[in-house]
C-alpha cells in the first residue's frame, strides 16, 4: 500500500532542476482517447508567477510522438526519477511510444494523477501536475541558432503550465 503525500514544489525545485541538467526527468501525457505516454526531458525552466502557481516550461518538437497528446489534451506530468531510475529515463529519452509501451518496458507504474488526466509515475519520488496556459510556435529564441536552422516543424514548441499540485508517497505496510 502506498499514500499520496503532497509536498512543497519549491522544496523539490533544487531536485528537479538537478535532473534536468542531469539525465532528465520523465515527462507522461495523455490523448483525447485517454492514451498515456511518456518522454524524457532536459529542456525547462521554474519560476513563480503573477498567479502565484509556480511555472514550469517546456519544450517539445512536434517530432515526438509525445507531441500530438500535449496538442490534444494541455495537460502533463513531471515525474522526477531518482538515481535507481536512471536507466528507466535514458529509455524514455531513447525509444518512442510509437513503437512500445514505454512505461511497461521501463518498469514504470502509471496511477491516476489528482488534477490532471496525465498519469503519475508511482516509482518516481516527486510528481508534478502541470496545466498547459500558453504555448509558443517557432520560430522563438529559445533555440539555438543550428536548433533554428532545421525546418520549422521540426522546432520545438514552447508550453508554460501551472503547477497544480506536487506530490510524492508515502509506503504503508
Ligand atoms: C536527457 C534527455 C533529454 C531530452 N530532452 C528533450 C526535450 O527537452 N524536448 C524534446 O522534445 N525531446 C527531448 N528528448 C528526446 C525525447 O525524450 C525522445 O526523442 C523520446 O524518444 C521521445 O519519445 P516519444 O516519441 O514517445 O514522444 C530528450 C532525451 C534525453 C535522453
Amino acid at each position: 500500500m502506498n499514500e499520496r503525500l503532497q509536498l512543497d514544489f519549491w522544496e523539490c525545485a533544487s531536485d528537479i532542476l538537478h535532473r534536468l541538467n542531469k539525465g532528465g526527468v520523465l515527462c507522461t501525457v495523455v490523448d483525447q482517447t485517454g492514451q498515456h505516454n511518456v518522454l524524457t526531458l532536459g529542456w525547462g525552466q521554474i519560476g513563480p508567477f503573477y498567479h502565484g502557481h509556480p511555472v514550469f516550461v517546456i519544450a517539445v518538437t512536434p517530432l515526438r510522438y509525445s507531441w500530438r497528446f500535449l496538442e490534444e489534451v494541455p495537460e502533463f506530468v513531471i515525474a522526477v526519477p531518482d538515481e535507481a531510475l536512471a536507466e528507466a529515463a535514458a529509455f524514455c529519452g531513447r525509444r518512442s511510444g510509437r513503437d512500445l509501451d514505454k512505461f511497461e518496458a521501463a518498469g514504470l507504474s502509471p496511477v491516476p494523477s489528482q488534477h490532471v488526466r496525465a498519469p503519475s509515475i508511482r516509482e518516481c519520488p516527486i510528481n508534478v501536475e502541470c496545466r498547459i496556459y500558453a504555448r509558443v510556435a517557432p520560430p522563438h529564441m529559445l533555440l539555438t541558432p543550428e536548433h533554428r536552422q532545421r525546418p520549422a516543424e521540426e522546432q520545438h514548441t514552447i508550453y508554460f503550465a501551472e503547477v497544480l499540485g506536487t506530490y510524492g508517497w508515502r509506503d504503508r505496510a
